[in-house]
């Protein structure tokens, strides 16, 4: 579920509209004057409930969903749009604050005092005697000055008020020292420093403005070995990434992100050439987290350390992901929490495992190549787990197998890709080498209710997919994934169309009004030859919109399949979409022309002339979705340039 999924769950449009328009029930649908052209005479403007739709059939001519409505009725952009209905359906917008001047000062100021603060600890470790001993251990790690200046690193002194009194001296105040997370208060009032003696790693945000600090203990007496930033204003531990702000135009080059666990670990990878790592601080990655990565590449690698956040977290998670499952927000390292986040986000999530008791910066920083061996041993989810349960069994023993089985089925039953997932039994049943059919049986006779949850997640089916409008938006969205993810596609998709007899996909085949923008961002990015047109829909997709939440097996075998077919899936969404436009349009025509309607939009002669344009574009759809292989091996649709027919 996305934001705005959430509010049109929420919100029914009908409502909306009756807060100007006095709408009366015709039949299943309302009508009623149109708010939007001045019109007394004929009730031209209809609510469509069933797909929370409306359309303007007089001078307007256009329809759209309640964010168009609102959006044109107030004149707002989608922003505002949002801000509105997501407060009057009660749903929380996670990356909007109110537009509040005053807070986006304070904030502001916040970041250049975190600015500053970064600026005196690094001074403090290159100019102080204390700061020598930070210096001496960052390069007994292996960092060398550059590689430390890029980072920012620094030295929290070892007294009470150092940098509180830097910072006031520079007309800093308490409060605000309070607030950026940099001192704590006193009982009796005062401030003193949050970090002291500590090694200081700068935490940035995606780019690049200042967040908070990590600092590490040098003592190593002192506990904890890390104290981080509070949550602040601008530092949230859960929404950002270490690192990030400097790996990312790797992760979007090298089509990878490599997720670590710790900040030395980043930084002394980025030294050794693999700039493309970063790392949650000290807790899980949260799903917030798993988007932002997304953003520049869905192929990612967990470095697991074989112990704290590793095998056995992935393994014990089999049996505590049950009650994580439901939190949507906190996700751990467990099998089934990173198989969902995959499909969730379609994205392709591999685990290796580190030799025990090394660091990734340590094997780095000492062989470069035995950290590019590593991450070639990344294995699917399913395939890692499957090791580990395997690790030091004996599989002859038949209790054993049927242990691992018990295990292993009810997590492969959990990918969304049929393929995959076959693959997978397969890959197993070698393993335990036993006959694929027999791990059928294998799973524990409650799996079925447990899993529940994890499956609804995962796989949407119908059931969830409750409303025709649901069910579009999500058409919509599979579509629009598809486009935003390769653009280039709408031209064979608007060829293969054309060769069909059926119109080119425009901005009015989308009824979310979300869609709409981000299709015209997409045929911007085509139009456009100053940047590559990935990275300008990259660039120009307003977070909002939110085309990456969960993508719909139900619609589109996402990963594991080859361009061709990607396309024949695109090709047959579309069409899909269009029979609901085309249904939707026959059902508008036949209702404006009945009874309920107190006068006929259309003269007899017009409405037979529309329906047969309908019906005569519902049959060529239906041709091309019934063609033997729609959708199938490829045979159905011409997918290059004119004339070359994918076959099999
Ligand atoms: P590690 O204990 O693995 O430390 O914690 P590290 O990053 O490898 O550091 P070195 O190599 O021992 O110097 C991994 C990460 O977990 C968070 C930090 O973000 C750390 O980088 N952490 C750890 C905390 O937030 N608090 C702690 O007390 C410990
Ligand atoms: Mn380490």
């Amino acid at each position: 579920m996305t934001v705005v999924d959430d509010i049109k769950s929420q919100i029914d449009l009908v409502d909306i509209v009756s807060q100007t328009v006095k709408l009366r029930k015709a039949g299943k649908n309302y009508s009623g004057f149109c708010p939007f052209h001045s019109n007394t005479r004929t009730p031209a403007f209809v609510v469509f409930p069933e797909t929370q739709t409306w359309r303007c059939f007089g001078q307007c001519n256009t329809g759209g969903d309640v964010f168009g409505y609102v959006m044109k009725r107030e004149n707002w952009d989608f922003g505002e749009t949002l801000k509105y209905l997501a407060d009057k359906a009660g749903v929380t917008l996670p990356s909007y604050q109110p537009a509040n001047e005053k807070a986006e000062e304070v904030k502001k100021t916040i970041a250049q005092l975190l600015q500053d603060a970064a600026d005196y600890y690094r001074q403090q470790m290159i100019d102080t005697k204390q700061g020598q001993e930070a210096l001496a251990y960052l390069r007994k790690r292996g960092l060398n000055d550059e590689t430390i200046k890029i980072w920012g690193l620094g030295y929290a002194p070892a007294g009470w008020n150092e940098l509180t009194n830097a910072m006031k001296r520079r007309g800093y105040t308490d409060a605000l020292l309070v607030e950026a997370g940099l001192a704590t208060e006193r009982d009796d009032g005062g401030i003193y420093d949050r970090f002291r003696h500590r090694l200081m790693f700068p935490i940035r945000d995606t780019y690049g403005k200042m967040a908070g600090f990590g600092g590490r203990v040098l003592d190593p007496n002192d506990v904890p070995k890390y104290i981080n930033s509070p949550k602040t204003e601008l530092f949230d531990k859960g929404r950002l990434l270490y690192g990030l702000d400097l790996a990312r135009q790797a992760i979007r080059a090298e089509e990878q992100a490599v997720i670590v666990e710790g900040y030395m670990d980043v930084i002394g990878l980025y030294q050794a050439g693999f700039k493309n790592a970063i790392s949650p601080m000290g807790t899980a990655l949260t799903e917030d987290q798993f988007r932002l990565l997304k953003k520049f590449s869905r192929n990612l690698v967990l470095a697991l350390d074989p112990d704290a956040a590793g095998e056995k977290a992935t393994l014990k998670g089999l049996e505590t992901a049950r009650k994580t499952m439901d939190q949507d927000t906190e996700l751990t390292y467990d099998a089934r929490g990173l198989l969902r986040m995959e499909s969730r986000l379609s994205a392709d999530i591999r685990v290796t495992t580190l030799p025990d008791g090394r660091d990734p910066d340590e094997i780095a920083l000492a062989d470069p190549e035995a950290w590019r061996e590593i991450l070639t041993q990344a294995k699917p989810v399913v395939m890692h787990v499957m090791e580990m349960a395997a690790r030091d069994q004996d599989l002859n023993d038949a209790k054993v197998k049927r242990e691992i089985a018990a295990q292993i089925v009810p997590l492969i039953e959990d990918v969304a890709d049929p393929v995959e997932r076959e693959a997978y039994r397969q890959a197993l049943a070698r393993m335990l080498k036993i006959d694929e059919r027999a791990l059928m049986g294998a799973a524990p006779p409650t799996r079925k209710a447990r899993s529940k949850p994890a499956r609804e997640m995962t796989v949407p089916s119908q059931e969830r997919i409750a409303t025709p409008a649901q069910r579009n938006r999500l058409l919509e969205r599979v579509v629009l994934q598809a486009l935003a993810r390769d653009p280039e596609a709408l031209f064979k998709l608007n060829r293969a169309l054309v060769k069909l007899g059926i119109p080119s996909l425009n901005e009015k085949d989308f009824v979310e009004s979300d869609f709409v923008i981000a299709f015209q961002i997409i045929q911007t990015a085509l139009q456009q030859d100053e940047v590559a047109t990935i990275d300008f829909v990259k660039e120009n997709l307003p977070e909002d919109l939110e085309l990456n939440a969960a993508e719909e097996p139900e619609f589109n075998d996402v990963r594991p399949i080859s361009e061709a077919k990607r396309l024949e899936e695109l090709i047959r969404n579309v069409l899909r979409i269009r029979r609901n436009l085309v249904e939707h349009r026959i059902n508008e025509i036949v209702y404006l022309q009945s009874a309920e309607m107190e006068e006929k939009l259309y003269s007899d002669e017009e409405a037979q002339f529309l329906l047969l344009e309908q019906l005569n574009q519902r049959r060529l759809i239906d041709v091309a979705l019934r063609l033997p292989d729609a959708g199938g091996n490829g045979k159905a649709f011409t997918t290059n340039k004119g004339t070359t027919r994918v076959k099999k």
